[in-house]
């Protein structure tokens, strides 16, 4: 990951509060035993099938699993891949070749670890047919290849893959674990809160930890996690903040809207298109030197999105455009 992002997301406090080992995971009691012991025989990992709501720690015990039995170089040893994004087993297939050819290169010596781990997420995504592609990749790649898959819906998992996987059903979060963890975070970031504010948290995410911890950073940036303040967050418009992205960028001051933005996108969850459709709003209100041309700006980005381009850099890139459209003004 670039610097800029890996500064970026660690401005997310799910980020900065991901456990790093299988000990920090918070419930999912019994699996977190049972992975321990599974680790301790490296060489008889199975491959794993994690199932369950959103949330709750799949991806990270994942994660947790890949740098306990990797060590120190887990990055380069582990592969993360989406189903969801990379539309088609074909790309699976040609990530997990190309990744077993630089295996190959770095790793002069064979012996050195006992295998590769490649995080497979948004498993249920994949077609019936990709599935079976995918368990024949499974099966080719056995010898050095340890898959950890990872759903929502065990459902939508064929019956051949799962027997091929030893499976984990996680659970929601239990209330008072989740509010716990919560007070934990706010103490840790000096954020003032309510005791009532917190449990209000959990029933509106319904122990979504991921969820609930967007909300609580989001209510602490209002100034403290209030009843009214995670109410607010929750239905956040995000358009006043819009205009703040919009006049740093007018100003030059690049980086600090671009990591507004992101605070935005990910932090708050506002998507790409109402980013652009309330930044129109906002620059109307705003009264330009040149509102034909930031016009043609928006409607450029706007296409861009549409036709299907990576939304951050677009978004950065026109940031940065914004930032020229500025200079021009005041001269
Ligand atoms: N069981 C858990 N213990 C500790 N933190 C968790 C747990 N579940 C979720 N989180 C928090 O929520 C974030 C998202 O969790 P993740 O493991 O990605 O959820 P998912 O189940 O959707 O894969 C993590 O970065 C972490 O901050
Ligand atoms: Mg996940």
């Amino acid at each position: 990951m670039p610097t800029i992002n890996k500064n970026l997301s660690n401005l997310m406090w799910v980020e900065r509060y991901r456990p790093l080992t299988l000990n920090e995971v918070i419930d999912q009691k019994e699996i977190v035993n049972a992975l321990r012991q599974l680790i301790n025989i490296p060489n008889e990992l199975p491959h794993l099938l994690f199932a369950g709501p959103p949330g709750v720690g799949k991806t990270t015990t994942a994660l947790c699993i890949a740098r306990q039995l990797l060590g120190e170089e887990w990055r380069r040893d582990t592969l993360e891949l989406n189903a969801s994004d990379e539309r088609g087993i074909k790309m699976v297939r040609e990530r997990v070749k190309e990744f077993a050819a630089v295996m190959k290169l770095i790793t002069g010596n064979r012996d050195e670890k006992p295998f590769r781990i490649i995080i497979l997420d948004e498993a249920d995504e994949m077609t019936s047919e990709a599935q079976t592609a995918l368990r024949r990749i499974i099966e080719d790649s056995s010898r050095t290849t340890r898959f950890i898959i990872i759903c929502n819906y065990l459902s939508q998992i064929i019956e051949p893959l799962q027997s091929r996987c030893v499976v984990f059903r996680f659970t929601r979060l239990a209330k008072e674990d989740l509010v716990r963890h919560l007070k934990t975070i706010c103490e840790k970031e000096g954020a003032k809160f309510e005791e009532k504010a917190l449990s209000q948290i959990y029933d509106a995410t319904s122990g979504d930890l991921r969820h609930s911890i967007n909300i609580l950073q989001a209510s602490a940036g209002m100034g403290s996690v209030t009843h009214a303040n995670v109410i607010a967050s929750r239905g956040l418009s995000g358009k006043s903040r819009v205009g703040e992205v919009i006049r740093l960028a007018l100003a030059g001051r690049f980086t600090d809207a671009r990591v507004k933005l992101f605070e935005l996108t990910n932090v708050y969850g506002l998507s790409e298109n109402d980013f652009l459709k309330y930044a129109n709003q906002e620059a109307y209100d705003m009264k330009l030197d040149h509102p034909d041309e930031f016009a043609a700006l928006m409607a450029e980005y706007d296409y861009r999105l549409a036709a299907g381009a990576h939304p951050e850099i677009q978004l950065a890139a026109l940031l940065a455009q914004l930032g020229k459209l500025g200079s021009k003004a005041s001269n």
